[in-house]
């Protein structure tokens, strides 16, 4: 059995899934023209990872004839995708600045040292917990205030992915926690009275592997953690798991999943 580390199951999800053409398909075509008023965009990638999606969205800001990119900001806190990127994506971290730092610092600290005031801010996968969403919106409602307009790009897994329902399934085991990202975004920007454009971005899907070695990666996938932490998992909880993968799969009759994504669109000041 193959166990991967969790950069290396992203790595080969992205791989498995047309997930990364799917947005930016969606990028260049609903959120790029947002920009268009602007002659120049200052970008902020929120955990951009590999980098895979971010230097894409460069290709086609750069395309566009109506706005170009004055700056790109990534705030990255993990050394393993920073390094990623460095090796595989020399281009992009010539492009842009790769920081090490989280969201919070950046707020924080850098923003107001820097007086880096980003006019684009694209969140793709990052806010799925509590606190990260509160502080991404409150910020949001901050630049309210300020004199300057701007657009944010918020993507998570939509309620309606096979990955959400399966992590639903998985959740009896006590493994596997179902972050509803989706509520709890619209809850908070609705509690700060923001108005955002909501969309599912269809037509994303992943093909499983085939056989145990299949179950095993998605089952560790989904709960989202590191070999060593799902080796030691009592194995009669991991076939229960596999069993509830099984079971989707043969009610589904195939094994390439539906995995759809939400995106809220929040155009702040006179965009
Ligand atoms: C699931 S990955 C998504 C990567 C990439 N955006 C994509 O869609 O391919 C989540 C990323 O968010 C980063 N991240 C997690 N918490 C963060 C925070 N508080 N501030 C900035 N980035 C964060 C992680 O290091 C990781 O790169």
């Amino acid at each position: 059995m193959i166990m991967l580390d969790w950069q290396e199951t992203l790595l080969d999800y992205l791989g498995s899934s047309n997930e990364d053409d799917q947005i930016i398909k969606f990028i260049s075509e609903i959120i790029l023209p947002e920009l268009s008023k602007l002659e120049e965009i200052v970008w902020l990638e929120v955990g951009p990872g590999p980098g895979t999606k971010t230097k894409q969205i460069v290709q086609s800001i750069r395309k566009s004839k109506t706005t170009h990119l004055r700056q790109l900001c990534m705030v990255e806190p993990s050394l393993t995708w920073r390094e990623f990127q460095t090796t595989h994506c020399p281009d992009l971290v010539k492009v842009g600045e790769l920081l090490d730092l989280t969201f919070e610092d950046y707020v924080h600290g850098y923003s107001e040292v820097t007086r880096f005031h980003p006019n684009f801010i694209t969140c793709i996968h990052v806010l799925y917990e509590s606190e990260l969403i509160d502080k991404f919106i409150s910020y949001l409602k901050r630049c309210e205030h300020g004199q300057s307009s701007l657009v944010s790009c918020i993507i998570v897994e939509s309620e309606q992915s096979d990955f959400y329902k399966l992590r639903k399934q998985l959740k009896e085991l006590g493994i596997v926690k179902p972050v509803q990202a989706v509520r709890e975004i619209r809850r908070v920007l609705a509690m700060n009275e923001i108005r955002a454009v909501e969309k599912e971005i269809d037509g994303q899907s992943f093909r499983l592997q085939d056989g145990e070695q299949g179950l095993d990666w998605l089952l560790q996938f989904l709960i989202g953690c590191e070999s060593n932490k799902y080796l030691s998992l009592p194995i009669d909880i991991k076939n229960e798991g596999k069993s509830i993968i099984d079971k989707f799969i043969a009610r589904k009759n195939s094994r390439t999943l539906d995995v759809p994504d939400t995106s809220f669109m929040i155009s702040i000041g006179c965009l």
